[in-house]
């Protein structure tokens, strides 16, 4: 079967639910398919925090309003090192802040506007590649949940389809792109208890990095460095605990039972292009960034605020010059994003093999930062996020 759109979006994540909201919004149909079922990307647990400027995004669309009411702003961060946390206060600094407001509840409510609106949205369709990328009438060959055959023909074709992307082979062939590893990676629990600290705790310390998130009043979310093998079901419950308070040195963690745990590997990947003809990478499908930074799920609603801009002028206008500039532009916040979220994981890890002076050297990195208003500066106008393109 061939279905005719006019954008077809591979991915109902952040990034290609958002673009489907804000294409429509201008008047420009798609259709959106995503092999999982709508449950799967409604449960999975992903991170947490969403910079401002994601927020107006999602607010002055109308994608979400649960956002400012479920959701809870936060002004700074706190950095443990060498024993002691330091407020990091992005109100005061940069006057500006962030949201604890999960991923997946973002998900829950672009779903919800899409459905609403009566967005074609497939789940359970899963694109096996993309042809014609090079011609104006590109097609995405995708299967159904029965196994049958569907071809979406389009003027442009958008994968929003995350790390494993199917039409990054499109864009970037069998090139690939940037890509880093890192020797660790993070335990990662949820669990049933009030929270231990008014901001979140990044902490450094000699047993490894700890981070202590927040979900609700009664659920928190907690991660600790460790091996990228080790196994999420091995440790006790009392030894995974052992292992936070021994990296949060100061803070009494209030404890409650755990409920969900796994373990997060790290990497950062940028792809060599974002953009073929008329095929388009964003979001994880085009860069993947280590968790520490928080920017992940900013980072593709960055991508999807640009290239909505280059579609409205290249769709209703026939202006290819935003579209053209679209990767060029993109990259240069995503390479900001890439060097933020490699500095924070750098600085807050304790790396295998480290010297004495690597440990010292990185003391006296934590220091320079939260010493400075300007080291500070960096790291609020980073973490709440840079300006995004008007829109
Ligand atoms: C989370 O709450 O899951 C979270 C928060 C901050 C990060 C990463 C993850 O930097």
């Amino acid at each position: 079967m061939t279905e005719r759109t006019r954008v077809a979006i591979v991915g109902a994540g952040p990034a290609g639910l958002l673009l489907s909201h804000l294409l429509a919004e201008a008047g420009i149909a798609s259709i959106v398919i995503d092999s999982r079922t709508r449950e799967q990307i409604e449960k999975t647990i992903r991170a947490g925090i969403l910079e401002q400027g994601t927020v107006e995004v999602l607010t002055e669309s109308g994608a979400s309003d649960r956002v400012l009411t479920v959701g809870r702003r936060h002004d700074g961060i706190h950095l443990g090192f060498d024993g002691e946390l330091h407020h990091i206060d992005f109100a005061e600094l940069i006057g500006r802040g962030v949201w604890l407001y999960p991923q997946h509840e973002v998900l829950i409510d672009l779903i919800a506007a899409r459905l609403a609106d009566g967005q074609d949205l497939r789940f359970g369709v899963t694109a096996q590649r993309v042809e014609d990328a090079d011609s104006d009438r590109p097609r995405v060959i995708a299967t159904d949940a029965e196994g049958a055959e569907l071809v979406i023909e389009a003027e442009v074709v958008v994968g929003a389809d995350g790390s494993r992307s199917v039409v990054r082979q499109a864009v970037v062939g069998s090139h690939g792109g940037y890509f880093r590893e890192y020797p660790f990676a993070w335990f990662g629990i949820l669990c049933e208890a009030p929270p231990s600290s008014d901001e979140l705790i990044y902490s450094n310390s000699p047993d490894g990095f700890a981070l202590i998130s927040q979900r609700s009043p009664t659920v928190q979310r907690m991660y600790f460095q460790c091996d990228p093998d080790a196994d999420p079901q091995a440790p006790s419950e009392e030894e995974i605990w052992e292992e936070l308070q021994k990296r949060t040195p100061g803070t009494a963690l209030n404890e409650g039972p755990i409920f969900q745990r796994d373990v997060l590997r790290f990497r950062s990947f940028v792809a060599y292009g974002m953009r073929r003809g008329r095929a388009v990478i964003v979001g994880d499908a085009a860069h993947t960034v280590p968790p520490t930074g928080a920017k992940g799920m900013n980072l593709a609603v960055a991508d999807v605020v640009l290239l909505d801009r280059a579609l409205r002028a290249l769709l209703l206008e026939r202006d290819e010059r935003p579209f053209d500039a679209f990767a060029e532009q993109a990259m240069k916040r995503v390479w900001k994003a890439q060097q933020f979220s490699w500095w924070m994981t750098s600085m807050l890890h304790q790396q295998p093999g480290a010297s004495d002076f690597d440990r010292m050297r990185q003391l006296g990195e934590l220091r320079t930062v939260v010493d400075s208003t300007a080291g500070m500066s960096y790291l609020a106008e980073a973490y709440t996020g840079w300006p995004l393109p008007a829109r």
